[in-house]
């Protein structure tokens, strides 16, 4: 497999795995007796917002996307509407942050509102990421030519990006955290506390 699409579909694998976890301890949640620990909730939300925003939409944009759009102008409304949904994304994690501001101040009122918030990010962001891999992959991998797929690869390694090893470390220890905190069956933490 090229290395640029064995970097994407991992970093997707990434995502889903924070958002399968998210969507888990929302449900959890919804137990009135037992307060969730609300620092798990908002490391996991900073992964989905910064991870997307900062490591993995930016090479999409600038080098997949751009470089299917020189060899196949055609594939212009599917590039066109996965770059809207990289920025409709961004807003639904506004909403997704109003919603758990909301819960942390008003728990346990709050906690379906939350919910039902993450179940539709995770939902929306699911398909975005189906549609990349079967619509936008196969496009790329018939048009694009032995060397645009080396520039893509270099990209997508983090060559063209003087800081990309930190950064992709800066991730790597939030995930650590976000393991650290999450408690069973998402991570290693320690169970919330239910009350009498
Ligand atoms: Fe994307
Ligand atoms: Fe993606």
């Amino acid at each position: 497999m090229k290395n640029a699409l064995r970097i994407l579909k991992d970093e997707h694998r990434s995502i889903s795995a924070v958002l399968h976890g998210l969507k888990e301890l929302a449900r959890i949640a919804q137990d009135a007796k037992v307060k969730p620990d609300f620092r798990v909730f908002r490391a996991m939300l900073r992964y989905i917002d910064e991870y997307p925003e900062r490591l993995h939409h930016p090479k999409e944009d600038r080098y997949l996307f751009a470089k299917l759009l020189e060899r196949a102008p055609q594939c212009l409304p599917l590039v066109r509407r996965l770059v809207a949904e990289h920025e409709e994304g961004a807003r639904k994690i506004r909403e997704l942050e109003r919603a758990l501001l909301f819960l942390e101040e008003s728990w346990p009122a709050g906690a379906a509102g939350f919910r039902d918030a993450v179940e539709d990010y995770a939902r929306f962001h699911w398909d975005h990421m189906r549609a990349e891999e079967n619509e936008l992959l196969p496009l790329a991998e018939r048009h694009l030519t032995a060397q645009d797929w080396k520039w893509v690869d270099d990209a997508f390694a983090g060559n063209f990006d003087p800081i990309a090893d930190l950064r992709e470390r800066d991730f790597e220890r939030l995930f650590t955290r976000i393991v650290g905190l999450a408690p069973a069956p998402v991570g290693l933490g320690e169970p919330w506390e239910k009350s009498a």
